[in-house]
């Protein structure tokens, strides 16, 4: 049946394709959007923005045009939000603002006009470190990262031997270890959703998402997923700049792959007060991904420059265990990766990107954020 279906956050890099994934099923989609300067670089309306989308513009934290924005929705996917864990850490109250607040304005005006489903986008981070190994093979559920005593210590997680941890696929049941501010509004966001939907007689799904990448992620963004930052850098002829050793392991999601989870999350009968990972179930290391990108744009040359130093709120490994979502939502097999980093290459090479890296390096830097 087609549905009006309302997407906060809509006219950005994930809801853009979630757009258009849901006007090909045949629903009706309205995007909620404030266009934020460091996303859509004072542009207005995006090209990327499919036509048949309806867009208001407007922020989350203000009632009056959430409830327009609701009026005949049936399902709202609420990605409306503020995404980079490095940025948090000092931007705190814009951060604890859009996302926690925002969400609390959402849900203010969803009592009186309930839907059916909402589905929120939560993120992995909240895992803080992922599950991991011993040497003798225990799980270690709360490891967490010790400060650095020298140029020699190890930069993985350690057992109480001093032995580092190896890092295993986490799964949902693992407990929150909230490590960045960015961590703890996504957490708020996930409990807002899983709480309030079900005492309003709405249907309350959270999928925690790993590293999303593809076409269309915002460029020019410096506080972005690293991959887009990568792109940016390779694309101007600069090395990437790679945090800690670039030994830190993350699962790279193509944004397609993300678009289709959300279809099936707004449609599964299982999947009311559920959590469910969103990966691709295959985990590199951002060194490997640094290299691997260059190697796609035609610039291998451009070797990452480690810079030995970690960025504050930064986990070191989680990595995605989808048993759950594949055998609960029937979460299919991701898109390759080699062919996900042509597509993203291709589209790069049409794209402008100005490189604001270093200065968003020196802005943590001079807080202490990077050490
Ligand atoms: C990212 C998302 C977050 C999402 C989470 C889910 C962004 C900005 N953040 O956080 O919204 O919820 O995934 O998994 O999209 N790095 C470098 N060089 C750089 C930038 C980053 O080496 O120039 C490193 C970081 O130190 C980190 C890794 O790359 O080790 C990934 O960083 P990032 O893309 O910011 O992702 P997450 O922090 O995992």
């Amino acid at each position: 049946m087609a549905d009006t279906i309302l997407i906060t956050g809509g006219a950005g890099f994930i809801g853009r394709h979630l757009a258009r994934a849901l006007l090909a099923e045949g629903h009706r989609v309205r995007v909620l959007d404030s266009l934020i300067e460091q996303v859509h670089g004072g542009r207005g309306r995006p090209d990327e923005l499919d036509p048949d989308t309806e867009l208001v513009v407007g922020d989350v934290r203000d009632d009056g045009v959430v409830r327009r924005s609701l009026a005949g929705v049936d399902k709202v996917v609420h990605l409306a939000a503020e995404v980079g864990v490095g940025q948090s850490m000092y931007a705190v109250d814009r951060y604890v603002s859009v996302n926690d607040h925002g969400t609390a304005i959402l849900f203010q005006q969803l009592i009186e006009r309930p839907v059916k489903r909402v589905v929120v986008a939560s993120s992995m981070s909240i895992y803080g470190e992922g599950l991991y190994r011993t040497a003798d093979g225990g799980l270690v559920e709360d490891a967490v990262r010790r400060p650095r005593t020298g140029a020699g210590a190890p930069w993985d997680p350690v057992d109480d031997r001093g032995r580092p941890l190896v890092p295993v696929p986490t799964p949902e049941w693992k407990r929150p270890a909230l490590a960045s501010v960015y961590a703890i509004t996504k957490h708020v966001q996930e409990r807002l959703t899983l709480t309030l939907a079900p005492a309003y007689g709405m249907e309350g799904v959270a999928l925690r998402l790993w590293n999303v990448y593809g076409p269309g992620q915002a460029l020019s963004n410096p506080y972005t997923g690293v991959l887009a930052i990568f792109a940016s850098r390779i694309h101007n002829g600069q090395a990437p700049m790679v945090f800690e050793d670039g030994k830190q392991r993350r699962d790279f999601v193509h944004v397609e792959d993300i678009a289709r989870a959300f279809l099936l999350a707004l449609d599964h009968p299982r999947a009311p007060g559920e959590v469910y990972n969103i990966a691709s179930g295959e985990d590199r290391s951002v060194e490997e991904v640094a290299a691997l990108l260059a190697e796609a744009m035609g610039r291998s040359g451009l070797r990452p420059e480690i810079a030995g130093k970690a960025r504050a709120g930064d986990i070191r490994h989680c990595i995605a265990d989808l048993t759950k979502a594949r055998t609960e939502l029937g979460l299919g097999a991701p898109r390759d990766f080699g062919r996900g980093l042509a597509e993203l290459a291709e589209w790069v090479a049409r794209q402008q990107a100005e490189d604001r890296v270093a200065q968003a390096r020196r802005e943590l830097e001079a807080r202490g954020l990077v050490a």
